[in-house]
């Protein structure tokens, strides 16, 4: 997608061909800065620390992860390390395994003097996939949008909430919830966003930053406003991302994902998941129980980070001295509240007989 109209992906192999450049998040919207990854430990920090974020990006970043470790050492017992390293980095969203499960797939049977070449051509594809299937998760979403278009009077606009940010920021590019509403916007369609803040990481910053950078109408609302927003007929269509999705269609998202779908279906609003395949866990059947939730410092909770009047990052804390803090990166929405799962191979039931049927390959091999 574009940053000040040039073609950006989240994720480049830099000039050098091997070194791996990315955007950190943790500045943006208020300053964009590029990192450059050259080791192993580089990855894992940027994983960990969020400076890159989003199921999909995180597996692609641990893809690029791998690659590094193996210049560094390409024994066996390097390749164990660097796997265990980058899947210990974050415990929820379930494209980290994936893309490290394909990784190790790809190298480990070669001898040690292919497997940097192979691990990077494998990590190329899994970026490349990646935006492959966000396209074609934009053009299915895309019909949602058009439908609710024709019923529009004339000028009138879609009016689609999203909840964190599962923009291109979080994918290699398109992103997954926010293919459908680029798509819709270069057709012409009047399309508005409502964005939500996202606290603590105020991922809603990214996407609202992400929408401005392409020219899509979009309001910024604090994370509770979803309810009213709802109630007084002002949201057409709910669409998220997910960071895990249950072999029964139970998704796992951004904290408060599980309120906006309450309030959707109180409301009669659609509520639709943006589901690229590598988010699906055939290996988990109930998701309260078996999805690991990711706990995260207090701090993010206790301060507030962002630019001050002189233009300057600055953290403030806004929760009172020994108060205690609990901070819960997702949770889980039931698949009885999912209109429809929004995947690259067509939008599908939230049910275990739409996955298997749909993606029938990934639900063999789990088995
Ligand atoms: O903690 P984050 O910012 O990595 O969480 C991101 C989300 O929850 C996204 O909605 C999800 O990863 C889907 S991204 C296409």
């Amino acid at each position: 997608m574009k940053i000040d109209g040039k073609h950006t992906r989240s994720i480049w192999l830099e000039p050098d061909g091997w070194s791996v450049g990315v955007i950190d998040q943790t500045l943006l919207p208020h300053r964009l800065a590029l990192l450059r990854l050259a080791a192993l430990e580089d990855a894992a920090r940027a994983i960990r620390t969020m400076q890159v974020r989003g199921a999909p990006l995180i597996g692609a970043a641990a893809a690029y992860g791998l690659c590094l470790a193996l210049r560094a050492d390409a024994s066996d017992q390097g390749l164990e390390r660097a796997y265990a390293t980058l899947l210990a980095t974050r415990p929820t969203a379930i494209n980290l395994k994936w893309a490290l499960d394909e990784m190790m797939a790809a190298v480990r049977q070669q001898p040690r003097a292919q497997r940097i070449a192979v691990g990077y051509r494998r990590a190329g594809e899994i970026c490349d996939q990646d935006v492959a299937i966000n396209q074609a998760i934009g053009r299915y979403g895309l019909n949602l949008i058009e439908d609710i278009a024709r019923k529009k009077k004339h000028g009138q606009p879609v009016n689609v909430l999203t909840h964190c940010n599962a923009g291109w920021l979080a994918t290699v590019d398109w992103g997954t919830a926010t293919a459908p509403l680029y798509l819709a916007h270069d057709k012409g369609i009047t399309v508005h966003v409502f964005v939500d803040e996202t606290r603590p990481r105020n991922q809603g910053a990214l996407t609202a930053w992400e929408l401005g950078q392409h020219g899509v109408p979009h309001t910024f609302v604090a994370d509770n406003a979803g309810g009213h927003l709802m109630q007084h007929g002002l949201v057409d269509i709910a669409i998220v991302g997910t960071d895990r999705v249950t072999a029964h269609g139970d998704v796992c998202n951004k904290i408060g994902t599980y309120l906006k779908a309450l309030a959707a279906k109180d409301n009669s609003v659609p509520f639709y998941v943006a589901l690229p395949s590598p988010t699906i866990d055939f290996t988990v059947a109930d998701g309260l129980a078996e999805i690991p939730i990711e706990q995260r410092g207090p701090e993010e909770i206790t301060t507030v980070t962002g630019r001050a009047a002189d233009g300057r990052m600055a953290t403030v804390r806004v929760v009172p001295d020994g108060s205690s803090v609990a901070n819960y990166a997702f949770d889980v929405t039931p698949a009885r509240l999912v209109t429809g799962l929004i995947t690259e191979r067509g939008i599908i039931a939230a049910t275990r007989t739409a996955l298997e049927g749909t993606f029938p390959e990934r639900a063999a091999a789990a088995r």
